[in-house]
């Protein structure tokens, strides 16, 4: 089964609208490989000018997050019909720093998956131990329950479209990344767990990423590994590295 590599940029809380602009016009000759499905998660407000800087190339553009209702009183919070309305076809759902600061629970999460699919919007689902949970050896278990939590509710067709991103708490933005062995092992154990839930061509459509710490110097290992089908990148992603990543053979 060959997939798509899909190698996603995650900007977090970086630049302004006008350096986006900027970043994306400077990224686009880079990033040029049709290869590879690219996608930069941006900030809301910077959603509009990037698809506008991004028109015309391989790039596109992603949200950061996503609210689980249609419209109404959520003061802050960013539909997902207002997403599909300027063209959105990607939203990071759950993101580590988004459970922790934000409050999101693997039912938040679920919800927002299954709203992202009701408005045919790719989620990048995310999931990732802490370091006490690594230590404690209970890692997989905790990654299956996020998983199937997830995917509550959501049908095989759903599910091989979607992309799940394993992000190790621990190697979030800490330079540390995960061994190869690591992130392969976990990939495969999730990819064993979608099979559980739906069946294996569901297990072997859908795409998982790896995400923490990602370089130049580590995604073409990682990128390698059978069971990782590409990349979700914080810190590599605001700089011209990314074009290297993204052209990892
Ligand atoms: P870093 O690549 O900066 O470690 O961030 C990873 C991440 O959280 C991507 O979503």
């Amino acid at each position: 089964m060959s997939r798509k590599k899909i190698i996603a940029g995650n900007w977090k809380m970086n630049k302004t609208p006008s350096e986006a602009v900027a970043l994306i016009n400077e990224l686009k000759p880079l990033v040029a490989n049709d290869e590879v499905d690219v996608v930069f998660c941006v900030p809301a407000i910077s959603i509009i000018p990037c698809i506008e800087a991004a028109k015309g190339s391989n790039i596109n553009i992603g949200a950061e997050n996503m609210y689980f209702e249609e419209s109404g009183a959520f003061t802050g919070e960013i539909a997902p019909n207002m997403l599909t309305d300027v063209g959105v076809k990607y939203v990071v759902i759950g993101h580590s720093e988004r459970r922790e600061y934000f409050a999101e629970t693997d039912i938040t999460v679920n919800k927002k998956v299954k709203k992202a699919f009701e408005h045919g919007i790719t989620p990048i689902i995310c999931c990732g131990e802490s370091l006490e949970q690594r230590e404690q050896g209970v890692t997989i278990d905790f990654i299956r329950q996020q998983i199937k939590i997830a995917f509550l509710d959501i049908t095989a067709e759903q599910a091989k479209t979607a992309v799940i991103a394993y992000e190790p708490i621990w190697a979030i933005g800490t330079g540390k990344v995960a061994t190869t062995e690591q992130a392969q092992e976990v990939c495969a154990a999730i990819r064993v767990c979608i099979a559980e839930i739906y069946d294996q061509a569901t297990a072997d459509a859908i795409r998982i990423q790896y995400g923490g710490s990602v370089t130049a110097a580590s995604a073409p290992e990682l990128f390698t590994q059978p069971d990782i089908d590409g990349g979700l990148v914080g810190g590599a992603s605001l700089k011209p590295e990314f074009g290297k990543i993204v052209n990892y053979k």
